[in-house]
């Protein structure tokens, strides 16, 4: 038997060892809806955050949780900031950054800020060598930087964001716990990640610099958003990994001294599911990718979430549909049966497809596929699951932040703001509406505003160093 599709008016014959079109579809929902989650499921998700957010708060418990609630250092005592010149650093996703960011006062004293910034990709082999490599590279960019900008005589100030677990002793100081999302570099869990730095200017020679804070990206972006907006107590980050922060109420943050006030509180929520909370929810999909991830076992809330891993999933689907003879008539390219070739941006640009179906076509035809119409919107419904329970996994993990945030105030209704970045959020057309609905139903007599941070992560780490210039009273040489 033969199947006429037509695509662009142009027919497309080919074997169709498939049932009737209502069969197929039928057995397609079938199996992507396993990817649905009912309310109640994500309301369960939520409770057992909620759990290990406390268990991570406190001192008995703090080792087993997999939400490890890290202190940064970061108070919400504002002791006003220093001006002047600040040079930010941005490490964590697929590029390394470094960001020239002049921090002075507007008419009413408030923040101004103007950056200039360079972007550097990272080679493989510093993401995966040794510690040594990666920060002499890191050196190198600053020194590269530098240079073009003619600013090497100065001794500035150093903002560093720094987007992976830290165990911080001071805000300038603090050990990796472990890396995350592809990065390997040996030698560095365990030790000082500003003291990694130094070293590594000090082996250089050609620059000097005063490194101030090292904050996590989402740190960086509830204080880049909190520059605009005062109830911005809040910083999630939906990019190559997934993660969020807020002010926690400095009496329950036990791994600090100390009853007044708040401290921000780096969740690394990405961590949740290591003791088993997830494994009802967690597909055939999720352990591939996990058993082929550099760090099986680890993140896997984030493996559901985040742009690191989201093409691979739907590439996992696809090749399941294909082997239930669901799809591109039961034959996959070589292409596709190869790991990453399914990129997460496929995913933004398949969802942001037209009627017409004309970018699906394309990038399947790149991946080495014909497909027909019905195979486009196949796998356009694929993508829909996948990203679309990211969403609301996603939206689960904030709303047990906001909720436990007005319990612990006590508040009757609470009014937040959430700053938030990454790729997956600004890129992706629906995930922002179908994460703010979800997080809206999950969180009751909560008032909710998102915004997004814009150059977050650079101007956070710029204006957090320029708080602690002014708590530290250090001298800037500029
Ligand atoms: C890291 C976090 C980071 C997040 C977003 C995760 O893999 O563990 O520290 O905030 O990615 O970049």
């Amino acid at each position: 038997m033969l199947c006429v599709s037509t695509f662009h008016d142009q027919p497309l014959v080919m074997p169709c060892k498939y049932r009737s079109i209502l069969e197929r579809v039928l057995m397609v929902e079938q199996i992507l809806s396993e990817f649905l989650l009912k309310k109640e499921e994500l309301r369960e998700v939520m409770r057992r955050m909620q759990q290990e957010m406390e268990r991570g708060l406190r001192l008995e418990t703090h080792n087993e949780a997999s939400v490890k609630m890290l202190p940064t250092y970061v108070r919400s005592t504002p002791e006003g900031s220093e001006v002047g010149d600040f040079l930010a650093l941005d490490l964590g996703g697929t590029n390394f950054r470094v960001m020239l960011v002049k921090v002075g006062e507007d008419e009413e004293k408030g923040w101004k800020v103007e950056t200039k910034h360079h972007m550097y990709s990272i080679p493989q082999d510093a993401m995966t060598g040794t510690a040594e490599m990666l920060f002499d590279y890191i050196a190198e960019c600053i020194s590269d930087f530098l240079d073009k900008h003619q600013i090497k005589h100065k001794k500035l100030p150093l903002g560093f964001t720094f987007s992976f677990p830290v165990r911080h002793e001071d805000l300038d100081k603090g050990i990796l716990l472990n890396w995350t999302k592809g990065f390997k570099a040996s030698g560095a869990e365990g030790n000082n990640v500003v003291g990694l730095l130094r070293d590594a200017i000090k082996r250089r020679g050609d620059f000097e610099m005063d490194v101030v804070a090292m904050v996590n990206d989402t740190v960086a972006t509830m204080i880049s958003c909190y520059y605009e907006d005062r109830s911005c107590e809040v910083g999630m980050i939906v990019g190559t990994g997934c993660n969020a922060c807020y002010m926690e109420e400095m009496r329950t943050v036990e791994l600090v001294e100390g009853e007044e006030g708040r401290m921000c509180v780096n969740t690394e929520w990405g961590a949740f599911g290591a003791n088993g909370e997830l494994e009802e929810f967690r597909l055939e999909y999720d352990r591939v990718v996990d058993e082929t991830s550099l760090n099986p076992g680890q993140q896997l809330y984030e493996k559901l979430i985040s742009g690191k891993y989201m093409g691979e999933l739907v590439r996992l689907v696809l090749l399941k549909l294909v082997n239930e003879n669901l799809l591109f008539n039961g034959e996959a390219s070589d292409l596709l049966k190869t790991r990453g070739s399914f990129e997460t941006r496929f995913v933004s640009q398949i969802e942001s497809d037209s009627g017409d179906r004309k970018q699906t076509f394309n990038i399947l035809s790149t991946l080495g596929v014909l497909p027909s119409e019905l195979d486009c919107d196949i796998v356009r419904l694929a993508c829909e699951r996948v990203s679309t329970r990211a969403a609301h996994m996603c939206g689960a993990g904030l709303a047990g932040v906001i909720n436990r945030m007005r319990e612990r105030r006590s508040q009757e209704a609470l009014k937040i703001t959430v700053g938030v970045d990454g790729s997956v959020y600004k890129l992706h057309p629906r995930f922002p509406e179908r994460f703010h609905k979800i997080v809206r139903e999950l969180t009751p007599n909560c008032d909710i505003t998102f915004i997004q941070s814009e150059e977050g992560s650079g101007r956070g780490a710029a204006l957090i160093s320029a708080v602690a210039c002014k708590m530290a009273a250090c001298m800037l040489s500029h």
